[in-house]
Formats: C-alpha cells, sequence, structure tokens
C-alpha cells in the first residue's frame, strides 16, 4: 500500500472508502457534499476502534468509513496508531483499492500536528503490512493506496512516519523469512544494501576473521552448523557534528534448534525468529539511509546458526571469550548470551562507545514474566532506563525494568571456568540470569542497556498495528526515537 498526504481544499478527490474520525460522544463533521443514508449513525458512541461503514448518497466516495477516536484525554499516539491501522484493516475487507483518512483542523489542534501525522502514518503502513513472499501466488493486497487529507502542517510528521514505518518493514520482512532462505550470509548480505557511501558502510567478518578475532563464543556457538557465521558491523556517520559514538547490537540467530541441548518440537518453528535483535538494528540503517540523527552510530549483528551438527559444541565444552573469558557451556541452547558476549568483547576493543543498547530474543522467560506488549529493560544507569522508557512509551514499543542483582550475577560464576552460561542455584529470574551472563563483558566505563524482546518480536496481536503471528519489528522505531531525543 502506498500512502500520501493531500492537503485539505474544499474539494475532495474521488475515493472508495472516506473514513471520518470522532471522538467519544460526538458524530463526525459531514464534509460539505458528503450525505449519508438517514439511519446510518444511529447509535454510534465513538468508542475507541468502534467502525462503522456507511453508504453514502453523495459526495465524492462510495463509502464512508465512520471510525471512533474513544475518550478525549486518552488520545495519544498508541490510539492514533491502532485507529490508523483499524481504518486501512476495514478498508481492505470492504475490498475498496484507494482510502482517504481524513483529518480535520480540531483534531490537528488537539493532538499536535508532528505526533498526529506520524502516528497516522505508521499506524496505517505498519497495519496494512503483510508478508506474501512465501507463497508461490502471493495474495496482494486490494488497498493500493491511502491518503492522510489534512492540512499543510502534518507533512513533516508524515513524512517521517512513513521512514519509521519503512525502517520497520525492512525489520519484519528479515523476520519473517524462513531459516533456509534468510541464513546468517543472507542476513550480511541484507545489511550490505543498506550501505551508502559517505553516510554508512559495511564490514561482514567471516568465520576466519572471527577465528583470528578469536571468537571462541561465537565460534562455539556455530560450530553445529554447515552455515557459516558472520559478524555485521554497520558504521553511520553524521552530516554535522556528533554528540557521541553508540553502539546497537542485535542477537543474530537466524535459527535456533538448542543445539545438543536440542528444543522440544513444539513451536521450534518460531526460532526462525531467534534473529529478530538483529534485524531491529539493521531497521535502524535502513531509516538512516535518509534521517538524520546526532550521533555515529555503530551497528552490530551476530549472525549464526545453532545446530546439533557433528562439530556442535558439547554440553560441558569451554569455550574462550574474545577478551580471554572462560565460559562452560551447561546449556547449549542459552546461546543468545555466548554470542552477544563475544560481540560485545569486539564493541569494547574495536568500536569504543560512550553507550551501547542490546536486544536479543534472550529467553523464555520474558514471554512468561511480561507477555507480548512489553520487552524487559536491563540498564546500567538509570538515566538510560528512562530515556529508553520514553522512547518505548512513544513509539508504542514499550519497555518495563526487570532486576539485575548480585545473586543473579554471582550465581553465572563458573565452577570449571570463569563463567557458566545457565544460573547455578534455584534463583528462578530466567532473564535476569541472561542479563548477569552479560555484564563481565561490558565495562562500567560504558553506558549499557539490555533488552529482552523474546516476548514482543513476533507473536503479539492485541494491537492492530503489530502484525499478528509474523514479526514486529520490535526495537526500530523504539531506537530512532532514542537516537532522536537523547
Ligand atoms: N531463543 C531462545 C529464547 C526464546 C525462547 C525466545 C522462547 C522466544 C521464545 C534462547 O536462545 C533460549 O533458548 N533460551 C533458553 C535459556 C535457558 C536454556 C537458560 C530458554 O529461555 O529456555
Ligand atoms: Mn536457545
Ligand atoms: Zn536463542
Amino acid at each position: 500500500m502506498k500512502l500520501s498526504h493531500k492537503e485539505t481544499t474544499t474539494k475532495l478527490h474521488d475515493t472508495d472508502v472516506l473514513a471520518l474520525y470522532a471522538l467519544e460522544g460526538d458524530k463526525p463533521a459531514l464534509p460539505a457534499g458528503v450525505e449519508l443514508t438517514k439511519h446510518s449513525l444511529d447509535g454510534f458512541k465513538g468508542e475507541f476502534r468502534e467502525v462503522r461503514l456507511c453508504d453514502a448518497v453523495s459526495g465524492p466516495a462510495k463509502r464512508v468509513l465512520v471510525v471512533g477516536l474513544g475518550k478525549k484525554d486518552a488520545l495519544d499516539a498508541e490510539r492514533l496508531r491502532r485507529v490508523a491501522a483499524v481504518t486501512v484493516q476495514r478498508a481492505e475487507s470492504a475490498l475498496a483499492t484507494t482510502c482517504s483518512l481524513l483529518v480535520d483542523a480540531a483534531l490537528v489542534m488537539l493532538c499536535g500536528a508532528d505526533k498526529l501525522g506520524q502516528a497516522f502514518a505508521e499506524g496505517a503502513l505498519l497495519g496494512a503490512y503483510t508478508w506474501q513472499k512465501g507463497k508461490s501466488k502471493p495474495k496482494e493486497p486490494k488497498l493500493a493506496s491511502a491518503t492522510i487529507v489534512a492540512s499543510k502542517e502534518i507533512a513533516a510528521g508524515i513524512a517521517k512516519g512513513i521512514v519509521y514505518a519503512e525502517a520497520n518493514a525492512f525489520a519484519r520482512d528479515l523476520q519473517n523469512e524462513p531459516a533456509n532462505r534468510l541464513t546468517p550470509r543472507e542476513m550480511a548480505a541484507a545489511a550490505k544494501t543498506l550501505a551508502k557511501p559517505g553516510r554508512i558502510t559495511c564490514t561482514i567478518i567471516d568465520e576466519k576473521g572471527m577465528a583470528k578475532l578469536r571468537m571462541g563464543l561465537l565460534l562455539g556457538v556455530a560450530a553445529g552448523s554447515e552455515e557459516p557465521p558472520r559478524l555485521i558491523h554497520m558504521v553511520y556517520k553524521p552530516k554535522g557534528k556528533s554528540k557521541g559514538r553508540i553502539a546497537l547490537v542485535g542477537k543474530g540467530l537466524t535459527f535456533d534448534s538448542g543445539g545438543i541441548s536440542i528444543k522440544p518440537a513444539a513451536k521450534m518453528d518460531e526460532m526462525r525468529f531467534d534473529m529478530s535483535g538483529g534485524a531491529a538494528v539493521l531497521g535502524v540503517f535502513h531509516a538512516l539511509k535518509t534521517h538524520d540523527v546526532p550521533y555515529e552510530v555503530h551497528g552490530l549483528v551476530g549472525a549464526t546458526e545453532n545446530m546439533p551438527g557433528n562439530n556442535a559444541t558439547k554440553p560441558g565444552d569451554i569455550h574462550v571469550a574474545m577478551d580471554g573469558t572462560t565460559v562452560e557451556v551447561l546449556n547449549t541452547d542459552a546461546e543468545g548470551r555466548l554470542v552477544l558476549a563475544d560481540v560485545l568483547c569486539y564493541v569494547k576493543s574495536k568500536v569504543k562507545p560512550e553507550a551501547i543498547v542490546d536486544l536479543a530474543t534472550l529467553t523464555g522467560a520474558v514471554v512468561t514474566a511480561l507477555g507480548h506488549e512489553m520487552a524487559a529493560v536491563f540498564a546500567s544507569t538509570d538515566k538510560l532506563e528512562r530515556e529508553l522508557r520514553a522512547a518505548g512509551d512513544e513509539t508504542g514499543e514499550r519497555l518495563w525494568p526487570l532486576p539485575l542483582l548480585d545473586v543473579h550475577k554471582d550465581a553465572m560464576k563458573g565452577t570449571f571456568a570463569d563463567l557458566k552460561n545457565i544460573s547455578g542455584g534455584d534463583l528462578g529470574a530466567g532473564s535476569s540470569a541472561g542479563a548477569a551472563f552479560l555484564v563481565p563483558f561490558v565495562p562500567t566505563t560504558i553506558e549499557w542497556a539490555h533488552l529482552d524482546i523474546a516476548g514482543t518480536a513476533w507473536g503479539g496481536s492485541a494491537r492492530d498495528w503489530v502484525g499478528g503471528p509474523m514479526g514486529s519489528g520490535y526495537g526500530t522505531r523504539l531506537l530512532l526515537r532514542w537516537l532522536e531525543t537523547r
């Protein structure tokens, strides 16, 4: 679906479906010339996400879709995104090929032009996203174009919303590809397409390069697979003076079978999404191709499979991280933290940023704790936690803090090596254990946050724009917002 903006004029252009919006308790203002059949809006209350598809007796549209915005005080960016998503989804199910979303001046005044424009653009585009590349005969959506009809001041917000939404879609497209088609080498190839002379570089480190760097943990995870691993290193340099250097690190397990500690068969197919942290990082660079932020941004993705091949790491094996730390691998299914640890070593020795944010589908435990609507954040400073949570609240990619205590860190101390990759004792708190494993690999002089996105990266269906059972692209828009506002 193509999204565009048309300035409000007295004459509306022809469209299959004209969408109008009404706050709870209000009836929508019908634009001049638009007339509905007599009882079309009987009983319409304007509740949040309430929809009424009406036949138009006259006017530029065959049908008018009235959408409720809910209570005035509750109308935030997330509700605007959902309402826009509901609009395009309803227009699609009504088999419309064109749809206009009419935003009147009162609504722009109420919400602010930038916020409204961005939220509507994101909601419409993300709500219309489908992934058809698995089908021999893709079912193309009927709805080919949507037009936001509103005053000129909304244009900048819409333009930004399109950048954010396309970045999210880039991440989703990577997520949704199955593991036989998106291998670590293919993920690296996708990253290469984001390079742009004078702006973004992309360096790929292969298995030989990793051996030279002594990345024993990452290579230990990759050892059970025929597919060679890749470390992706993207760099964005801002046009003007940089406010500092930031590293974004993503877990890029293109498939996680569990390795020798193999996973049960049920839902193992979902482990094609175990590269979602990496996809989110690459999504950010998709936006940075055209969208400026004031920081030098490094994006790093540790891409590999976790398979139980002949050479696979065996429970009890000891591997050596790039910084010399030894780790006994007691459970080969706790592989994400091993990959992240070596990438974090690489970041601290080669990139030396002022702040690191890593994203990883690290633990099933976070799905139990927080479900599909919020990801967990573990931050080394309150300031960074506040910044990220604010960006999450604004983008609808929300975060909730979980504890990282000394007991969690102590429980990762190894018996036969420096560390072990699963928690000793009977502490529970599996997500905290995953975070605690990473602590020794990040110097305390670097601000650091770990986001466990295992619950939010796919399968969230409660919010209209999120993507249902497919990838959600979670993290891309959150990080972009953070980079803009930090
Ligand atoms: N990729 C998984 C985490 C995961 C599980 C994400 C389910 C989404 C849904 C990760 O590599 C993993 O297997 N973690 C283990 C850790 C355990 C062995 C300590 C887990 O959560 O079970
Ligand atoms: Mn695993
Ligand atoms: Zn995993």
